[in-house]
């Protein structure tokens, strides 16, 4: 039986791929470590937390000494790691938590592989990042798997960090890895402080939306399953020492998406068409604000076979659904201060 590290599983693709991996390889022993922060929820896993291949264990990547008790003692055959502070707003209110988890959790992690795989053992090291590590395109252009590394916010830079460590791990110690660079993903599980459940909760609550700047800056939108798929493609299928960009070719400016959120949340709210919009407030824009990402997804395609499987207009109206269906879950992971916490945010900018 091979055992798999899942790090950061109690997030929000994490357990997606947590639950993707549990159910279609029951020869595959799952390990899900999560320190469980605030972004991090053992309810977005309820479906498998008693499946006989999975296993919770609630630890910090940043503690060395435990991270290589761990591996020592579980012996892993290969490790998908997820785990990281993710939100660019928080990273730029405390960068040093950022340096912690991201760029010290990675490199704990690759010492502790490093130090119980051997030569010609079939281990695999995979490192999820993100597209942000490229920096801000201008209207034109892609990012591609030769784009220089040009990250712009904290987040970005320790993400930045962490995948050139991989790489000199691969290179200096032949470490087996691979890494894969995605764009903004949306769906079930989200924390309701990123962009598309944030504002979701917000207009079902009929509290403020904050758009930064003019809301034209541009995303690139993957349905989170899709990312999971990739992922288990990238794992199984990836050329160890390569990178991967995955990307849905799905860019939209922000405002137009927010429009589309709030016509669709009239629509299921039963409200008169336009009422969600009134909730649209443009506030401060976010400091280094990168205008645009844009993936292009042609390697994975062309090498590996994956493409997106969710049409947008689709995955939007299912996302919007899942969350006004899930109360449980959104009370749940907004509970405790939250709500104080993001009004103290609204009302800085
Ligand atoms: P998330 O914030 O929803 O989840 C992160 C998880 O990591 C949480 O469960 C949290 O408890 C855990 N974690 C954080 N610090 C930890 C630590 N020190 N030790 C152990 N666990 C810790 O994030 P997400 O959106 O699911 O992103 C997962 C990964 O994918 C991240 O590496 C992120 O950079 C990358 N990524 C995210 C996106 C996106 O759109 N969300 C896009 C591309 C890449
Ligand atoms: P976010 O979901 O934080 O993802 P990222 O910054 O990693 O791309 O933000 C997506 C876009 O939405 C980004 O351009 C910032 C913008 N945004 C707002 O306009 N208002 C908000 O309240 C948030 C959270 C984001």
């Amino acid at each position: 039986m091979k055992s798999i590290l899942i790090t950061g599983g109690a997030g929000f693709i994490g357990s997606h791929v947590v639950r993707l991996f549990v159910n279609k390889y029951p020869e595959y022993k799952i390990t899900n470590l999560d320190k469980l922060t605030y972004a991090g929820n053992l309810a977005n896993l309820q479906d498998v937390e008693n499946m006989s291949n999975y296993e919770f264990v609630k630890g910090d990547i940043v503690d060395g000494d435990f991270i290589l008790k761990l591996f020592n003692e579980r012996k892993f055959d290969a490790v998908i790691h997820l785990a990281a502070e993710s939100h660019v707003d928080r990273s730029i209110a405390n960068p040093t938590e950022f340096v912690l988890a991201n760029v010290v959790g990675t490199v704990n992690l690759l010492n502790a592989a490093k130090h119980i795989w051997r030569e010609n053992d079939d281990n695999l090291f995979y490192h999820i990042s993100t597209d942000e590590v490229y920096g801000s395109l201008g209207e034109d252009g892609m990012f591609t798997e030769e784009t220089r590394y040009d990250p712009h916010s904290p987040y970005s830079a320790s993400k930045a960090s962490s995948d050139h460590f991989v790489r000199a791990y691969h290179d200096t110690f032949g470490l087996p890895v691979v890494i894969s660079n995605c764009s903004n993903n949306y769906g079930s599980y989200q924390f309701p402080e990123k962009l598309i459940p944030l504002f979701i909760n917000n207009i079902k609550n009929n509290r403020p939306l904050p758009v930064y700047g003019k809301g034209e800056n541009i995303r690139d939108w993957l349905w989170v399953e899709d990312h999971a798929a990739a992922i288990d493609v990238v794992f199984h299928k990836g050329k160890v020492g390569d990178t991967y960009n995955i990307g849905g070719f799905n860019e939209w400016k922000n405002i137009d998406l927010i429009r589309v959120i709030c016509r669709v949340m009239d629509k299921k709210l039963d409200r008169t068409n336009g009422e969600s919009e009134k909730l649209i407030t443009f506030v401060k824009d976010r400091a280094g604000h990168d205008l645009r990402y844009a993936i292009d997804a042609t390697k994975i395609k062309n090498e590996l076979g994956w493409e997106p499987s969710l049409q947008f207009e689709e995955g939007i109206e299912k996302t919007i659904g899942w969350y006004l269906e899930n109360t449980g879950w959104l009370e749940s992971v907004t509970s405790g201060d939250y709500q104080k916490y993001y009004d103290d945010q609204y009302r800085r900018r």
